[in-house]
C-alpha cells in the first residue's frame, strides 16, 4: 500500500521539499489528548529537536502541549510559536550563560539540570539576576533501552545525566543555594522506543528513587520521563499513528506518583515523525554492473538518518504504478554514505518521477544541512498547497 499526496500540487514546487499532512497531525495531536486525559497529572511537551517548523509548532501549540527544548533558539522558537513561558522545560548538557539568562528572563518552568557544574552556574546567574531558578535535576537511570546505539543516552557511562551514585550528593547541594528551587527529578533512556518493558524498566528504577527521596525527607513535586516513544517506519500508511494508549498505560500501571506528583511527557518523534515526507525527484536512473540506482534530487543533506544511524525509512515512486524493479536509491552529494536505501523494489523509475520517503517528520528537516553548498529543504503543510 501506497501513501496518498496530492501530486498535481507537486508539480509547481522545487524538490526536494519536506511535506507535512496536518491532518495527520492533528489526529495525532487529538490521539495524545485522548490519552493523556485519562490521567489526571500528566502533561505533555513536545520536543522542538525532531522538528522546529514554525508552521508544526503553531499547530502543535494550539493543541495545548508544552514545549521540550534543548537549546537558546529553541525557547525563542517555542515563544514565537506562542507556547507559554510556564510550559516550556529547557535540557541539554552544556548550556551557555547567554541560554541560562534567557530561560531565567523568561521564566520558563523549569531547567532541566545535567551536572554539579551546571547547577552552580545557574545559581550564580540566578543571584546575579536577582531571581530564583526552577529546575529538575536529569538523573542517569542506567536503563538500557532496545534501540540504534548512537541514540539511547540512559546507561551509566554516557554524558548526559547525573549518575545515580551522585543524585543524593546534588541533591543536598541544591537544597543549600539560594537561588535554585529543585521542583523534580528528569529521566530520558533513549529513542525509537518501541518495547514497553523499556519504560516499565525506567518506571521501577523510578519507584526505588522515590523510596529513597522519601527516607531522605526530600519532596519531589515533578517527574519527568523524556521521550523516545518510537513509530512504525515499516509500516506509516497502516500504523500511522503510535500507540499512544499503550505508552501511557505503561506509566500508569507501573510508576507509583504520589497524589502531589505531577508526571512530565516530552515526545518528539512519536508527535511529527509520521506527518511528514521527503519529496524528491527521479534525475537519473543509472545502470551499474550489478545493480541499477535511482539517483534522486534529495541527499543526506536533506535527511541524514539513513546516513547517520542506517535508519530505515520507506521509499514510494509515488508518480508510477509500473511494475516494480530493484533500486539502490541514492542522493546527489559526493559521499559514498548518501545512500537512502539499497536494493528495494519501487515501481519502474523514470527521470521526473516524484519519491516519497516516508516517515520524515521527525529529525529530518530539523537536522537538514548546507554542505556542498546545497538551499536547506522548504517545508510545506499540505493546506498551503
Ligand atoms: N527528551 C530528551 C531529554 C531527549 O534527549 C530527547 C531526544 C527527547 C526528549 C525526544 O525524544 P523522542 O520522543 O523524539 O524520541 N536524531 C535522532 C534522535 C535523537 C534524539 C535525541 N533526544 C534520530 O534521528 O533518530
Amino acid at each position: 500500500m501506497k501513501g496518498t499526496f496530492p501530486i498535481d500540487k507537486f508539480q509547481s514546487i522545487e524538490t526536494p521539499f519536506y511535506y507535512y499532512d496536518t491532518e495527520l497531525l492533528w489526529r495525532t495531536l487529538n490521539v495524545i489528548h485522548k490519552e493523556v486525559e485519562r490521567y489526571e497529572r500528566f502533561e505533555v511537551h513536545y520536543a522542538i529537536k525532531a522538528n522546529a517548523n514554525p508552521k508544526l509548532l503553531n499547530i502543535i501549540c494550539q493543541a495545548g502541549l508544552g514545549a521540550d527544548c534543548v537549546s537558546g533558539g529553541e525557547i525563542e522558537a517555542a515563544s514565537k510559536a506562542g507556547f507559554p513561558a510556564n510550559k516550556i522545560v529547557y535540557a541539554g548538557v552544556g548550556k551557555s550563560d547567554w541560554e541560562i539568562r534567557l530561560g531565567l528572563e523568561k521564566g520558563i518552568f523549569c531547567f532541566n539540570v545535567e551536572s554539579l557544574a551546571e547547577l552552580e552556574i545557574i545559581q550564580q546567574l540566578a543571584a546575579e539576576m536577582n531571581t530564583k531558578a526552577n529546575i529538575c535535576l536529569r538523573i542517569n537511570p542506567n536503563v538500557g533501552a532496545h534501540t540504534h546505539a548512537n541514540i539511547t543516552t540512559g546507561l551509566a557511562e554516557n554524558k548526559f545525566g547525573i549518575a545515580l551514585g551522585d543524585m543524593m550528593d546534588v541533591i543536598e547541594k541544591a537544597h543549600l543555594m539560594s537561588h535554585i528551587h529543585i521542583m523534580g527529578l528528569h529521566f530520558h533512556i533513549g529513542s525509537q522506543i518501541l518495547d514497553m518493558g523499556d519504560f516499565e524498566a525506567l518506571c521501577n528504577r523510578i519507584n526505588d528513587i522515590q523510596k529513597q527521596m522519601e527516607q531522605h525527607n526530600i519532596r519531589i513535586d515533578v517527574i519527568n520521563v523524556g521521550g523516545g516513544l518510537g513509530i512504525d517506519y515499516a509500516h506509516p500508511n497502516r500504523v500511522s499513528i503510535p500507540d499512544f494508549k499503550a505508552y501511557f498505560e505503561c506509566y500508569a500501571r507501573h510508576l507509583k506518583l504520589r497524589p502531589y506528583q505531577h508526571l512530565h511527557f516530552e515526545l518528539g518523534r512519536a508527535v511529527v515523525g509520521q506527518c511528514g515526507t521527503l519529496i524528491a525527484r527521479t534525475l537519473y536512473v543509472k545502470q551499474g554492473t550489478h545493480k541499477q540506482f535511482a539517483i534522486v534530487d534529495a541527499g543526506m543533506t536533506d535527511l541524514i538518518r539513513p546516513a547517520l544511524y542506517q535508519a530505515y525509512h520507506k521509499i514510494e515512486n509515488i508518480s508510477s504504478e509500473a511494475p516494480l524493479a530493484t533500486y539502490d536509491v541514492v542522493g546527489p552529494i559526493c559521499e559514498s554514505s548518501d545512500v537512502f536505501a539499497k536494493s528495494i523494489d519501487i515501481n519502474s523509475a523514470h527521470r521526473g518521477d516524484f519519491i516519497a520517503i516516508r516517515s520524515a517528520g521527525a529529525y529530518g528537516e530539523a537536522m537538514a544541512s548546507h554542505y556542498n553548498c546545497r538551499q536547506l529543504p522548504k517545508g510545506y503543510i499540505s493546506e498551503e498547497l
